[in-house]
Parts: C-alpha cells; structure tokens; sequence
C-alpha cells in the first residue's frame, strides 16, 4: 500500500479526521507564494479557531518550496513535495504524539527501532528542556545516546523569529545504511530528518513578544517523498517508486538513458511536476512576470532549457507527455489534476510557444556574449537584453554563466530592471503616448503591432491609408484609418497573413532620433505633426515600416506571438476601424 494511505488509515484509526490537501496557493494568506507546510492552511485553528472536524485531524499537502529552485537538479532538492501531517488541536500532547509516531514508524511502517534516533529542545530563557518528551522516547526504548538535546536554532518551529503559532519540536531521525552507530549525532549525513512533531504552545506576535496559545497543539510534518527514498534505500531521491514513471517518460521522449544524464532529467522531472500543480490549483496562476506567475515561468522556461540539452524536439509534444504521466500518477490523490488537464497542458504548451520563438536567438546571444567579454563577469545590460529581448529570466542568464564559469552582476541587473519599470511608469504617466494606455509588456507588443497593421494596410489596401486613430489596452487593439470601402474578406486574409509572416521573420524593430525635418523627408509615417517636437524619435521595423513615435516598443517581431483580426467597421465618413489581437 501506498505510504500516503497508509498513513491515512493509521491516524483515523485512532480518531483523526481526514482534511482535503489545500490549494497550493494560499486563501487566506496573502505573505506566502505558496503553502510551503501542512500546518499553513491550519494557522486560523491552531490559534484558537474551531475546526469543523473536530480536534484531531490527518492529511497529505501540496506543499511547493522555491528558495531552493536553482538548487534542483541534484539529488534531493524539489520545488513541490507532499507533506504527510496529523494534528491535534488542543485534544493530545506530547506523550501520545511521540506514542503514534513511534508505533507508525516501527509497526506500521516497520522500521527497526535501532535505526531511529531523535532531537529533543535543550530549554532556553522562556521554555524548560523537554523532559517529557525525552521520557516519552525513552519509554518506548530510544536509548539516551540516541536523544540529543538541541538549541532553539534545531528544535523550536518554524525559528525564533517568524511570527505566529510556534513551539518547541522533537525530530525524528533515520539511519540510512547498515550498523548505526549507538550515538546519535545528528551532523552525521547518514542520519535522514524524517519527521517532526511541533508542539505549538505560543504565539509570537508582531511586537516581538510570545503569549501562550489557547491551547495547547500537536503539529506533525512527514516528507513524502524523502521518507519514500530511505525506506526505498536510495540516496538519490529521483530512484524511487514516485518518480519512476516520469522518469521513465523523459527518457522516452528524449532517447537518453538517466545515467549521464541526471542533472537535465531531475530538473524536468521536477519543474514540471510542479508546473502542473500550479497550473491546475484552483488559483488559475499562468506565467507572468511577478508573483506565481513568475515562478510558474522560470519552472516552464528552465525545463524547456534543460530538455533542449537532452536533444528532445522542442516543437513535438514532449511537455504534454510528461504532464499526462504526471497527472496519471496523482490524479487518485489530486483530482483536480483531472479536472483541470487541459488547463495545464495548455499553460504548459503556450508558455513553451512564447519561449521557443526567442529561446534560439537568446542562446546565440549568450554564446556571442561569452566569447566577447573579458574577465569572468557578465555585464547587467547583457543580462538586461536576454531578459528583456529574449526572455531569460535572470536566473536562468545566471544558471548558463555558471556552466561557463561567468558570473553575473545581478545587482546591476537588478538596478536597471527598477530603472526600467520606474521609466515606463513615468512613460505611462501623461505624456503623449500614441494610444497607448497602458505599459506593461503587452500593451508594447501591441503598439508594435499598431505599426505593422499600418504597413500591411498600406501594402494591402493602398498607400492612401493613414492612421486616422489608435487605442491600446492590455486585451486588444484598435486602429482606425483612412479608407473608402468596407474590407473584403479577402483583403482582411491578406492584412493578417501579411502581419504574421512579418512576426515569423523576427524583423529587429530600432530606434532612431533626428530632426522632424529629417524624419519627414526621409518618408517616416506620422499622424499629428504639430504634436511633435522638433527632435523626434523614428522607430523603424525592418524597411517594413517608419513612424515617428514615442515608444515604447518591442525589440524584435518574433516577440508579438499571432495577430488576429476580430473586426472590421465603420467609424466615422471616410474612416474604418480594426479591432485586433494578438494570441
Ligand atoms: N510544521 C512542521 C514542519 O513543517 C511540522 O516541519
């Protein structure tokens, strides 16, 4: 049986309720990402709520941790685990919370008492030792040598200084290997955290002080997966039975073996396992620049990344394979995994599509970077364009300069982001903008477009079309131009083929600055010349188009994704009005 269930079925034999796992994405908690332990969805009922389902309670949790993101690829790190948990909320205290572990451990899970060993608080200036605990262990025959006694830097959760529900803790340990060594010592490697009772008496509030809980509560994290590993007896976690499968697909889609290839395949593996946990949590996260959403992007971006390493085809659909595998595997614990199936490969495939359009170019960029720098740092304003132009998030500029020995100026990068956020807000402030509203990253997609449409127009209807209008929002665009007859179909086709086929060319879009004159002579297009100054900025798309504007725009065309004409309509005499998008 499964280890979930049977962790399940012990606690409700002894009168645990079982609660759903919570979405990964908090409810109520908008100072975490992500629920990173099982007791987080909690908070409410270990500080005094009444739960529902009464005071002893049982359940697995989608947990994602991200502060060790870049870590993964080795043997034990992931983004998202299950959290294995029971609780009692003022009903147990230490002696039966210590009773079940131990019997789960050694009669359900039958693990050798000569294999455990355990960590106990040594006291501090507000708490005493933990003699009760350190007897509970020793009355189920833990020897003293295999109790150490910690600091409040082991034993107190989640530390001394988080605010909320907190308390001194012991940690159960497992001897991976054979012949444990009669005394614990907890800094010897083979010795594996496997789980960790809390036993939650204070609430550290804001001012910095600690009142005691209303009552007193037992709160117990097990990590599924590790725990899956030591009784598997393999050090690397990716061996084991949970991943076998997935594992197993990516070597299938890739036509490599795991050996040789482990970091790429661990990464994968992993990043889109919890790809697919966000994507299908209720929240409806899609990858953006901040927040989750960001997250969910540099998941997706450095699998596609990785999976180009192990030669797999990115254009086939080795990312909707490895989902399906992922989703048939959780999908009896997780059926929003089910429910939300064409959600997430949806997620997956689009953020794919947008990152492949620049992800070859970005890494042609970065090898000629490379071999133009001198000394062993990347500049921030290379960083800067991978990012900006090619889309690397920075973590992923700083993943392929490691393997090259390079360092990044993150700080520098990091400077000329907020500069550049803070100049498109002032960008977006008042002055003469174009019609564009608003400056996010879309809204500049579809200024861009704004032009192109105008070119294609040109080319299509006539050279008598102008832009009589333009109005941008994060949604659509709408443009309106001088002509005399409604579209025909065929003309619409036309338009949009033509603008597509420019977007497929990945036409570089540059900046100029002249005198107004200049511009005008040379042919740039412009809509109210007396609206400009005597300088003006012409941006140009290839020899495709011209214009005097104000930016801002995109850097080159392959970053517009499919435009897509919605309407087609009157405006005023002698004026018609597309409205537009782009997909
Ligand atoms: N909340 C405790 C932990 O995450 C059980 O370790």
């Amino acid at each position: 049986m499964n280890l979930k269930d049977l962790y399940i079925n012990y606690f409700v034999s002894k009168g645990h309720k079982q609660i759903p796992s919570a979405p990964v994405v908090p409810e109520n908690d908008p100072s975490v990402l992500f629920n990173t332990a099982g007791m987080q969805p909690l908070i409410p009922y270990l500080t005094g709520q009444i739960h529902p389902y009464g005071t002893r309670l049982v359940d697995y949790q989608k947990c994602i941790r991200t502060n060790d993101l870049d870590s993964v690829g080795d043997e034990t790190h992931h983004t998202f685990f299950e959290m294995l948990g029971n609780w009692s909320l003022g009903d147990y205290f230490k002696k039966e919370s210590i009773g079940y572990s131990f019997e789960f451990l050694t009669s359900i899970l039958k693990i050798p008492v000569d294999k455990l060993a355990v960590t106990v608080f040594k006291g501090n200036d507000m708490v005493k030792r933990d003699d009760e605990s350190i007897e509970a262990w020793m009355s189920h025959g833990i020897p003293k040598e295999r109790i150490a006694l910690m600091g409040e830097d082991d034993n107190w959760w989640p530390n001394m200084e988080a605010t909320g529900p907190c308390g001194s803790d012991t940690e159960i340990f497992y001897y991976r290997g054979d012949n444990p060594p009669k005394v614990f010592d907890p800094k010897d490697e083979n010795w594996v955290e496997i789980w960790n009772n809390v036993f939650m008496e204070y609430n550290h509030n804001e001012d910095g002080t600690f009142t005691p809980l209303p009552k007193k509560n037992v709160d117990t994290g097990m990590g599924y997966e590790r725990v899956v590993a030591v009784l598997e007896g393999t050090r690397d976690n990716y061996k084991t039975s949970v991943w076998k499968n997935i594992i197993n697909t990516i070597c299938e889609v890739s036509g490599k073996p795991y050996e040789g290839n482990e970091k790429s395949i661990r990464i994968i593996a992993d990043h889109i396992r919890t790809s697919v946990f966000i994507s299908a949590d209720e929240s409806g996260i899609k990858p953006s620049n901040t927040d989750q959403g960001y997250i969910l992007r540099r998941l997706i971006r450095r699998s596609i990344r990785h999976a180009k390493n192990l030669g797999i085809d990115i254009n086939s659909d080795w990312e909707r394979k490895i989902a399906l595998c992922i989703i048939n595997e959780y999908k009896k614990y997780y059926s929003e995994l089910e429910k939300n199936k064409d959600v997430v490969l949806d997620v997956l495939t689009n953020e794919k599509i947008k990152f492949n359009r620049t992800l070859e170019k970005g890494l042609r960029e970065f090898e000629k970077i490379v071999n133009s720098i001198e000394g062993s740092i990347i500049d921030k304003n290379f960083a800067f364009r991978l990012y900006d132009t090619y889309g690397f998030p920075i973590e992923l500029t700083v993943e392929l300069g490691k393997e090259k020995g390079l360092e990044v100026d993150e700080e520098g990068f990091k400077e000329k982001f907020k500069a550049h956020q803070e100049l498109s807000r002032t960008a977006s402030a008042g002055k003469f903008k174009g019609g564009l509203s608003g400056n996010g990253l879309v809204e500049t997609k579809y200024h861009t477009a704004t032009h192109l449409l105008n070119a294609a127009l040109k080319e299509v209807v006539g050279p008598d079309v102008h832009q009589k209008g333009s109005n941008i929002t994060s949604e659509r665009m709408r443009f309106d131009f001088s002509c005399d007859h409604k579209l025909s179909d065929e003309e619409k086709t036309k338009v949009e083929d033509l603008v597509n086929k420019w977007i497929k060319e990945g036409i570089d879009v540059t900046v100029k600055e002249m005198p107004k004159e200049d511009a005008l002579k040379s042919g740039a297009e412009c809509m109210f010349i007396e609206k400009y100054p005597d300088i003006v900025t012409v941006y140009s798309i290839g020899n495709i188009s011209h214009e005097l504007c104000g930016g801002p725009h995109v850097k080159n065309t392959s970053e517009l994704g499919t435009f897509k004409i919605k309407k087609e309509e009157a405006s005023s005499a002698g004026v018609r009005r597309i409205k537009a998008v782009l997909e």
